[in-house]
């Protein structure tokens, strides 16, 4: 039996564990987020160059407990207040994702609270609705991070059609492979976000990707192997690298691909709203170009504040509250699918 509700707001407890950042929200009614602790991995990872699996697991597990105290606490409610237990359980890495799906699910035992199931695009789109609270389906959504690139219309609250994906690198895995050539260490994206207004992106043209079969899809590998092998002629030929144009123009060259198929498949499906999402959506490039692009086209534009585009906890309670509110339910069999595909359930 599901606990009877004590008013009619309703309050959900999320957990998201799918990569470096252990995090807990409690989100009421959907949009209002009551509280939103982070705890991130990034100094541990650091040392390494990039997410190193095991350790995140071993990270999780050490603060989760901690994390969702802190977010009960912050929001000042308990576990009895609560309406369902929302948690992401894919796509990310499976040991990650097992310690957050682990926890709710106890959480969801203990307490005989309702266990929602998130899928964590979904819940990077759904950051979109905690600062705009007139934003509704249908609207056309970019998906960037560090694992993904997609360009999806958002039909309804959790429902998608796809109209491109990315054939090889997400694009924050590019901003992370070029950031990591140039010695900025990780994660990248933000660094070669800084560096890049020192630069002048016009410095060296590299080639703006495009998929020949499919007008929405994206490829990333081809600037990478650009950048890099512009780095190793300029070492063999003893050429002194210019770093910050270097990273302002692979920078253009990934965003303007970005905005232009954004533009193309709103002016071919006719719509009149775009959001970013994910944590390349921080990129102070995009952002601006994209805003600029959406005026120029009349399409309205959407972006969440910077600590709602990286991963968080606040999304994915958002996002298991549109998903409660139809009838999403999971049961205690509930796994971490570590390549979740969207739209999947
Ligand atoms: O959404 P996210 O936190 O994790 C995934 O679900 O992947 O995205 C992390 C990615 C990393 O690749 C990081 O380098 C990139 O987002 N990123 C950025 C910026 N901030 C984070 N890329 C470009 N510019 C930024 N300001
Ligand atoms: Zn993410």
């Amino acid at each position: 039996m599901e606990n009877q509700k004590k008013d009619k707001d309703i309050l959900i407890l999320a957990i998201e564990s799918s990569c470096d950042e252990t995090a807990a929200s409690v989100v009421k009614n959907g949009r209002t987020i009551l509280s939103n602790v982070i705890s991130s991995q990034i100094e541990l990872h650091k040392l390494y160059g990039g997410v190193v699996p095991e350790i995140a697991s071993r990270k999780h597990i050490e603060k989760i407990n901690q994390v969702i105290e802190e977010a009960l606490k912050d929001a000042s409610v308990t576990l009895d207040d609560l309406d369902a237990i929302g948690v992401t359980y894919g796509p990310g890495l499976v040991g990650a994702l097992l310690v957050g799906v682990a926890e709710a699910k106890a959480i969801s035992y203990a307490k005989k609270l309702p266990l929602v199931g998130v899928h964590h695009i979904e819940g990077h789109v759904s950051a979109n609705y905690i600062e705009n609270l007139e934003l509704e389906p249908p609207f056309l959504c970019l998906i960037v991070s560090g694992g993904h690139t997609h360009l999806v219309i958002v039909k309804d609250y959790g429902e998608f059609e796809i109209l491109g994906r990315t054939r090889d690198d997400a694009a924050g895995e590019a901003f992370d492979k070029v950031a990591r050539a140039i010695g900025l260490g990780y994660p990248g994206g933000p660094k070669i976000d800084k560096l890049s207004k020192e630069g002048n992106a016009e410095a060296i043209v590299f080639p703006k990707a495009k998929v020949n079969d499919g007008p929405y899809d994206f490829s990333f590998s081809g600037v990478k192997s650009a950048v890099l092998n512009y780095i190793n002629k300029c070492k063999m030929q003893n050429t002194p690298i210019c770093e910050a144009d270097l990273a302002a123009s692979f920078q253009k060259a990934v965003v303007d691909v970005l905005v232009e198929n954004s533009m193309k498949a709103a002016k071919d499906y006719h719509m009149d709203k775009l959001a970013i999402a994910g944590g390349v959506a921080s990129n102070q490039t995009l952002r601006a170009s994209m805003e600029e692009a959406c005026k120029k086209n009349h399409i309205e534009f959407y972006h969440p504040s910077p600590i709602f585009c990286t991963d968080n906890a606040a999304m994915i309670g958002v996002a298991a509250y549109y998903e409660y509110i139809k009838g999403t339910r999971h049961g205690l069999d509930l796994n971490a699918v570590p390549n979740l595909k969207l739209g999947e359930r």
